[in-house]
């Protein structure tokens, strides 16, 4: 039972329960004071509660949803009892209780994985009108907590409170807060399970797990409806799965997007951007992309170019396409306040800048100094956006766009930000900044994404952004914004992309090497060694403090940094995979210890080592002059990658930690696939791939993606997934594949390399046939089977 709680004179809850109304959709409840509860079965898994206070809901609109979700609309049944309404899905219980609306949610089998404390209660909103929404509930026995995107701290968010506000934090530290996403989704994992709570309400929102008071944890937003995605498990993984198949996930990226990439602010003239992209070719360092930053522009204006700086911005794209780089430019939001300036007049022209309430436009100083911007909430300015990258796309050649500044930042404002009475759109839902803040950077995202993507030919594009919301990952990768150059960012930044992929945005990364200041030699070469494990790979720092190229830190950072950027683009096709079950599955790409073992209490607070994919384990150097680091191996057996050596999980290890190894750890049984070395994606036409075959005394399954890197056709089934299932007994070890899609690959041979056999390997037989062992194997093999086990 429940403690009893003590309401403040201010805050208000609900009353008894006088009927029921059943709907298509929904199951409503009513109190004796007119307040209303709304409870959506959307899936088994997923029911989704809104309260309305005073007995009307407000449109039911969110941007966050992705459009191709489709809710199950699954069997449920609803028992009325003296005290309880009780919903069931096949997989969950949703309680209310008669007498206080308070809810509480247990597994199918009657565990009870969460019950409320107060329950949603609310107070007036005497400024705005409206009303605070909060809800608190009851913190389980050992419950831990994770998810909500980039916040700056511990993986377990355990007796820490946040708060969700887009904000520019140039140099933030360990447990800022806020910081430039706001991602209202996190998981808990108490004794009876784990679930995860979506909390769709993009006002300012603020999140507690057991931080004012130990035994209770809430979240509650400064307006809007309480309105709120229950999601089960069991698992921590599944849940999170739901929830990323709820919001959306990103496109496939074409492949070259998943390379290195070099970015500074700001490289130029371009004669120097030039040189940078043919110094990494003479040094051999594997690169996608290069970047333009800021200083590009005219006077900072959007979409125009410096012509001093770059007179022929045509021609230096296509020179670097001709050796392989892609070229990437930066736009940010702010529109310069300039009556010759063409965007400037047509913004003016159609009313497509935001106003404040009284009819001024909202003015702020960003980079071009003062500057007006655009209302990306309608959908108008939107198309007339996305209208304004014909010419950098089309014309000039530039292959995708880096959005900045969106959240939206001001320079010399205390608030970073608009002012609250700017007016919003809302797409057809008009609103003020209180609302619309959260979701400015994600809307721009947007339209960026659909213009760049409707001038590209049909080839798919890469969009970045810093801000956004749930779901933003449907538009755009992210970066984590203005990091510095410490031991303790590269830490931050390892659990950043952990906590970003489990909410939903798995296509992330840091500025490697730390925007602000310069790194060390060390630094760099261990920030590298995380990087390549991240699904955006991208150095960047703001040149204030030194060159951050590969070769500006000595010889030995330039022969260690080249073997992990190689390491890189071996792993294309695993990592490519990975990016594929993320599209296709809603997998996160990268994972916590405790979304892959949730029964091991020790993976609860673990935050430094992760799974990249479904079988590499990376253990981050994050300490200074590290010469040995602890990792601890989740259950199931594990090779060393650089030594062979096989290890036992469920259990922590010293490892050596020489300068050029960071520890990665492949799970028994894994087969991954691996490409030759390229300078960049395309570079060799590859016709046959390596399969690293780690040895297994039992089974384990892999898989392959293929397509062909950069056109959409992939939507059209054109594509391969293969399936190696492995399996070892006695003296065999046999490898099954199956395929499923539609693609002609032009990789027609495997090259088997295998790791771990127990003894030498005598033969092998591809279909029954016997064959060398150094052999090319035809890639659309069904089984091979490898003898002379002992
Ligand atoms: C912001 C960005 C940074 C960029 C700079 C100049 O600080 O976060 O990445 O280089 O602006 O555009």
């Amino acid at each position: 039972m429940t403690k009893k709680v003590v309401f403040t004179e201010k805050e208000n809850y609900p009353k008894q329960f006088v009927s029921h109304l059943v709907k298509d959709k929904f199951i409503e409840l009513e109190s004796s004071e007119e307040l209303r509860l709304r409870i959506y079965p959307i899936t088994d898994h997923i029911i989704r509660l809104r309260y309305s206070i005073e007995g009307y809901f407000m449109s039911d609109f969110s941007y966050a949803l992705d459009e191709n979700f489709k809710p199950e609309m699954p069997e449920y049944s609803i028992e009325e009892t003296t005290d309880e309404f009780v919903i069931k899905t096949n997989a969950v219980q949703c309680v209310v209780s008669k007498e206080n609306f308070k809810i509480t949610f247990k597994s199918a089998n009657g565990k009870i994985l969460s019950e409320e404390e107060k329950g949603f209660h609310w107070e007036k909103n005497e400024t705005y009108g409206g009303h605070i929404v909060q809800n608190s509930k009851v913190l389980q026995e050992n419950e831990s907590f994770y998810g909500l995107g980039d916040k700056p701290t511990d993986l377990n968010l355990k007796k820490k409170k946040f708060v969700n506000w887009g904000t520019d934090e140039y140099g933030y530290h360990k447990d800022t807060d806020p910081l430039y996403k706001s991602i209202p989704i996190y998981y808990a994992l108490n004794n009876n399970g784990a679930y995860g709570i979506f909390f769709d309400n993009t006002f300012k929102s603020h999140f507690d797990f057991g931080s004012e008071r130990a035994n209770v944890t809430s979240f509650w937003a400064q307006g809007g409806e309480m309105n709120y995605y229950f999601i089960t498990g069991p698992n921590l993984m599944d849940a999170c799965k739901r929830y990323t198949k709820l919001t959306g996930v990103a496109e496939m990226p074409p492949m070259w997007a998943l390379g290195y990439q070099q970015c500074k602010w700001s490289y130029y003239p371009e004669d120097q951007v030039l040189d940078i992209a043919n110094k990494m070719r003479e040094l051999k360092i594997p690169c996608d992309a290069i970047y333009l930053d800021i200083d590009y522009m005219d006077g900072f204006r959007c979409f125009t170019w410096d012509k001093e700086k770059f007179p022929d911005p045509k021609g230096m794209v296509a020179n670097l396409k001709s050796i392989g780089f892609q070229t990437m430019v930066i736009i940010d939001p702010g529109i310069k306040k300039d009556k010759n300036y063409s965007i400037f007049k047509e913004g003016l022209e159609n009313d497509y800048f935001c106003k404040r309430i009284d009819g001024h436009y909202v003015e702020g100083k960003v980079w071009p100094g003062d500057c007006y911007f655009p209302d990306f909430t309608k959908p108008e300015v939107r198309e007339w956006w996305a209208g304004l990258y014909k010419e950098i796309i089309e014309e000039v050649g530039i292959a995708g766009v880096w959005n900045d500044m969106n959240e939206p930042a001001l320079f010399e404002v205390e608030s970073k930000t608009f002012p609250l009475d700017v007016l919003h759109d809302y797409d057809g839902h008009q609103t003020g900044h209180r609302k619309a803040h959260n979701i400015y950077g994600m809307q721009m995202a947007r339209a960026t994404a659909e213009g760049v993507k409707k001038f590209r030919n049909g080839q798919r594009t890469l969009i970045i952004t810093r801000s956004g919301y749930s779901g933003m990952q449907r538009y755009s990768s992210v970066w984590t914004g203005d990091n510095i150059a410490t031991f303790e960012h590269l830490w931050i930044a390892d659990v950043q992309a952990q906590r970003l992929a489990i909410s939903g945005v798995s296509f992330c990364g840091s500025d490697i090497g730390g925007f602000i200041s310069q790194p060390t030699p060390e630094l760099m070469i261990r920030w590298i060694q995380l990087g390549i494990f991240h699904p955006f790979c991208r150095v960047h720092s703001s040149g204030d403090h030194g060159d951050q190229e590969p070769w500006s830190f000595g010889e030995e950072c330039l022969n260690i940094f080249r073997k992990y950027v190689e390491l890189r683009y071996q792993l294309l096709p695993y990592i490519y995979t990975s990016f594929y079950q993320y599209y296709n599955e809603g997998t996160p790409m990268i994972r916590p210890l405790v979304f892959i073992d949730q029964e091991d209490k020790q993976t609860h607070n673990r935050d430094n080592e992760f799974l990249c994919g479904d079988h590499i384990l990376i253990c981050p150097i994050i300490k200074e002059k590290a010469t040995t680091s602890k990792v601890y191996l989740p259950k199931g057996e594990w090779y060393h990658y650089w030594t062979n050596k096989s290890y036992s999980g469920a259990k922590e290890y010293d490892i050596d930690t020489p300068i050029d190894q960071m520890p990665i750890f492949i799970k028994v049984g894994a087969i991954i696939p691996k490409y030759p070395v390229q300078q960049y994606v395309g570079e060799q036409n590859i016709d046959t791939i390596t399969l690293d075959v780690y040895y297994k005394d039992g089974r384990e399954v892999s898989y392959l993606y293929e397509d062909d890197k950069n056109s959409f056709s992939y939507e059209k089934g054109e594509f391969i997934y293969a399936k190696f299932d492995f399996r070892s007994n006695q003296n065999e070890v046999s490898i099954l594949q199956t395929r499923t899609g539609n693609y002609n690959s032009n990789i027609k041979n495997v090259k088997l390399n295998c790791i771990g056999f127990p003894s030498e390997i005598t033969t092998i037989k591809v279909d029954g046939v016997d064959v060398d062992k150094e052999a090319l194997i035809s890639s659309t093999f069904t089984e091979i089977i490898i003898n002379g086990l002992s």
